[in-house]
């Protein structure tokens, strides 16, 4: 961007506007105001060197895989291996629902013999494939992977990992005594923007790194989709929200500080969406009559029929019509989704901020928070040379000497071969990596092993005693 459009586009932002401006307008219009210059095109950091590299994976014989869990997260995986034919190959599709599992094995042409209900079944014939994906609910990770590892395969492990500390922990036992790969869908660690923060720190352009402060904005309506009404909604049968949600911020903090977490202390709770802040009359679902469905923000007929978020749960196959949506409202199982949100089992905290201290003295303070227009991370980096600040998919460089900013804005999602791969980018070249990793037998090509994502998770059942007890907790 050049100096005369940078400006121009400062002009046209309000100050009311704050929590939609973008990072780098942001921090540029405060830099201004605190005697920087404005970056020029000379002020572009896209140019730095990162490995986004092709999408193909670089392998020297096609890998086999078995998808477990045939929903939303099986599809990524298993649209990505379908791209890539020469390179990896579906052999195997699991799920309880007979309808995923047949449109999954049909789309990869798997055989009558290995297209299987509940995941146990896989693992009683004997070992047909290189390779399992586990991308089923967060309490069915932990039985499949170690029994998987057990049989020899290797494992695209999706996060959280497993529900307890310890059978995190025997997990990643259970992948050294076997000797497998396990790879944690810790998906950012791929995104581009990400890589470039991460490089960016590591490069010392902003001395020595001394603190972060991360935030991860869920979005209300996101927030009543998962954590009231959905899958992740009831912390006792999956994960702890600070898991379920967070482990991948956990996990990039400990990435980009680069040192052991010593100490979290945490805090937050269930704020808004509990029975005794149901409004007067409200029904048990927004479907029947609710007297207050049209001024409602949480309504799931405007979030579903309306704006059409979160489809991927009511198997649409492509039909985006607002009468099929309700009908599937109506409709078991489906219609757990129309549940009014003050009326749900639901316990997951709406907000959630910690605090930790890493080795040598720095630290990070995490805030999640429900109630926000938008998602999109951001992250502000203090060094004692310069400064970062990034909104999940541009960032600036300020350096205290120079005072010239430099910003980062990379669209990923125009770059071709990239269109489509979602979590900035991530989701296709963890893909990538996992399969070159299995073809190679070198976990060496993965950035989330299971052995480097486990600090992350114990970073989070760390954060959850403390919120719970109200203490310090060490990590
Ligand atoms: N990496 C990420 O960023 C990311 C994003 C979203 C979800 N996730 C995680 O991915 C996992 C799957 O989430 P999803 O959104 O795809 O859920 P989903 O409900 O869409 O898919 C899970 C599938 O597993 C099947 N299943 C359940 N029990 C089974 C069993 N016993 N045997 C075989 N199949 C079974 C279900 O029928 C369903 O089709 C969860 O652990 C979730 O937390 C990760």
């Amino acid at each position: 961007m050049i100096r005369r459009d940078f400006l121009k586009t400062i002009g046209a932002v309000t100050a009311g506007a704050a929590i939609g401006l973008p990072a780098t307008e942001a921090a540029a219009k405060a830099g201004a105001k605190a005697g920087f210059s404005l970056p020029d095109e000379e002020g572009s950091l896209n140019k730095m060197p990162l490995p986004i590299r092709s999408l193909k994976p670089q392998v020297s014989r096609q890998i086999s895989v078995v998808v477990i869990g045939a929903g939303s997260r099986g599809n990524v995986y298993a649209g990505y291996f379908k791209k890539y034919p020469d390179a990896v190959k579906v052999v195997g599709v699991s799920d309880i629902l007979e309808h995923r599992c047949r449109k999954m094995a049909d789309a990869h042409g798997v055989s009558a013999e290995h297209r299987f209900g509940d995941w146990s079944e896989v693992f009683k014939v004997p070992k047909f494939a290189d390779a399992v994906v586990i991308s089923t609910p967060d309490d069915v990770h932990y039985a499949p992977c170690m029994k998987a590892l057990e049989m020899g395969y290797d494992v695209l492990l999706e996060k959280p990992v497993a529900p307890t500390e310890k059978e995190c922990k025997n997990i990643l036992k259970q992948a050294h005594k076997y000797n497998r790969i396990v790879a944690v869908c810790h998906v950012l660690r791929y995104a581009p923007y990400f890589i470039a923060l991460r490089e960016v720190v590591r490069s010392g352009a902003i001395g020595e790194l001394v603190s972060v402060q991360h935030m991860e904005p869920i979005q209300y309506a996101h927030m009543a989709h998962s954590y009231v009404r959905g899958n992740w909604r009831d912390s006792k049968q999956t994960t702890p929200i600070i898991l379920a949600k967070s482990c991948h911020d956990l996990d990039i903090l400990r990435w980009i500080i680069d040192k052991p977490c010593k100490t979290i202390v945490a805090d937050g709770s269930l704020q808004l969406f509990k029975a005794e802040n149901a409004p007067e009359g409200a029904p048990l679902k927004c479907t029947d009559g609710c007297p207050h469905e049209a001024e409602c923000p949480y309504s799931a007929i405007d979030i579903y029929t309306k704006q059409k978020r979160h489809l991927n749960v009511f198997d649409l196959d492509g039909n985006r019509d607002p009468e099929v949506i309700m009908q599937r409202l109506l409709t078991p199982p489906y219609d757990s989704y129309a549940r009014c949100v003050y009326h749900c089992d639901n316990d997951q905290p709406d907000h959630y901020v910690s605090e930790m201290v890493f080795e040598g003295g720095k630290t990070a303070a995490f805030s999640m928070e429900a109630f926000a227009p938008q998602g999109g991370r951001r992250t502000r980096i203090m060094g004692t040379m310069g400064y970062i600040d990034g909104d999940g998919s541009s960032f600036t460089l300020w350096d205290f000497k120079t005072r010239t900013p430099k910003v980062w804005n990379l669209k990923v999602s125009e770059i071709p071969e990239y269109k489509g791969s979602g979590h900035g980018g991530g989701d296709w070249p963890l893909a990538r990596d996992f399969v070159e990793a299995v073809a190679a037998q070198d976990p060496g090509r993965l950035s989330s092993t299971i052995d480097v994502s486990i600090e992350s998770h114990v970073m989070g059942f760390a954060a959850e005693r403390s919120r719970r007890s109200g203490k310090k907790e060490k990590v």
